[in-house]
């Protein structure tokens, strides 16, 4: 097993952060993940595993091992009439496992096409997207306890998911390295086309009977219309969560704003729509040069080029504060912040 010494992480986070790692090694295999982690310089250090880095923002260079999880495949592991079981290897690029459930006639992941990042990461924060969440087709995980290197079966009640969270934020942080996750996809596909402007991108598209093709189609060319390509401008998608209040915040705030973009949320609350208030706050295209806030989007903070982390953590710290100076809401942080 070798390590590569004071590797740079640019390469391998979508905010383009120029951190170093004490050490970089990768896996495509078990076998190989538990020699990296009994290898003496692992032991006892700070370990991160990541996938596509497309949800980690570093603020210093990290002094420990990084492993880039490579494990590969996808495969058939059961079906019946209506239902297939596809159990995909954490390294897997979450959208080419997209387009391969799409191209198959499985139904249940296009609402989520083009969601940079892997799939074992896909399980961390019950990625979402247009409606439609991980959870909602999830079977279940195989994850390596780090602690004995037992390998431990996780069901979707075990993972604990809720909006953009899980049992592997929670009590399972850093403690578990997710190898591998099964789907249950639809053979008999019903379409979700009523969130947000889907129906409508649809229409602009001239298709009346769409497949599951169009639906993945018709979400890419929306989230190409607003969230920025981390390959041209540096991001980790929404920087922010959607804030749950108590509904008499949110009508306090409606009152004073009428315009305001909330959605019900449960008995009692309501979540608000945190690029909105942010844009009502004045941060919608705020720049400080190298970085800001996204012009399109005012959930997403980028990187234009030449910011570190430390610099992005502080606009995060700005963007809370003005937030919660206009509205008296608190924002909570998407992104891990490292
Ligand atoms: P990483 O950033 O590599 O890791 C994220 C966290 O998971 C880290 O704490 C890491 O240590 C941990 N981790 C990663 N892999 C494993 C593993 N195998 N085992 C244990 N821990 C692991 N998210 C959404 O939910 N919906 C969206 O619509 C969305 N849109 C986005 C758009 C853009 C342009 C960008 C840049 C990001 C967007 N995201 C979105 C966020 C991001 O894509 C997801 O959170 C994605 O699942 C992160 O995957 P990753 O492999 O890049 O994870
Ligand atoms: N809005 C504004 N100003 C802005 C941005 C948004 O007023 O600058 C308003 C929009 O007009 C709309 C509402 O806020 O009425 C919601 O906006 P949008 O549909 O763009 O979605 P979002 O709530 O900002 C969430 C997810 C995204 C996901 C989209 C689509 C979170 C934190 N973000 O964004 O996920 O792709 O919905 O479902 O829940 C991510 O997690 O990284 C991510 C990109």
């Amino acid at each position: 097993m070798t390590f590569q010494q004071h590797a740079s992480l640019k390469p391998f986070n979508t905010f383009g952060i120029p951190a170093t790692a004490d050490r970089l090694g990768r896996f495509s295999n078990v076998d190989e993940l538990r020699g990296l982690l009994a290898s003496p310089e692992v032991k006892g250090a700070p370990l991160l595993i990541l996938g596509g880095g497309s949800n980690i923002l570093f603020t210093q260079d990290f002094h420990g091992t990084v492993l880039l999880n490579e494990i590969p495949g996808m495969v058939v592991v059961r079906e019946n009439e209506d239902h297939v079981w596809v159990r995909a290897g954490a390294g897997v690029t979450w959208h080419s496992f997209v387009l391969h459930c799409v191209a198959n006639g499985w139904g249940g992941v296009e609402n989520l096409s083009m969601i940079p990042g892997k799939v074992g990461a896909a399980p961390m924060q019950n990625i979402g997207a247009y409606g439609v969440e991980i959870k909602d087709t999830f079977d279940t995980l195989e994850a390596l306890r780090i602690a004995d290197g037992e390998v431990i079966s996780f069901d979707k009640e075990a993972c604990a998911f809720g909006y953009r969270e899980s049992f592997f934020k929670r009590a399972g942080k850093e403690r578990y390295v997710i190898l591998n996750v099964t789907f249950r996809l639809s053979k008999r596909p019903v379409l979700n086309t009523s969130y947000g402007n889907i129906q409508q991108e649809l229409e602009r598209m001239g298709i009346a009977q769409p497949t599951l093709r169009d639906v993945s189609d018709a979400v890419i060319a929306i989230r190409r219309s607003k969230l920025p390509d981390p390959a041209v401008i540096g991001n980790a998608g929404s920087f922010f969560k959607n804030p749950v209040v108590p509904q008499e915040v949110a009508d306090r705030i409606k009152a004073e704003h009428p315009d305001t973009v909330s959605y019900p949320a449960g008995p009692g609350l309501a979540k608000l729509a945190a690029g909105w208030l942010i844009e009502r706050a004045g941060l919608k295209g705020y720049s400080l040069g190298t970085h800001g806030v996204h012009d399109r989007q005012a959930l997403v903070l980028v990187n234009r080029g030449g910011a570190n982390g430390h610099e992005v953590y502080a606009l995060s710290e700005h963007v809370l504060r003005t937030v919660k100076e206009k509205f008296g809401v608190e924002l909570e942080r998407e992104v891990n912040i490292l």
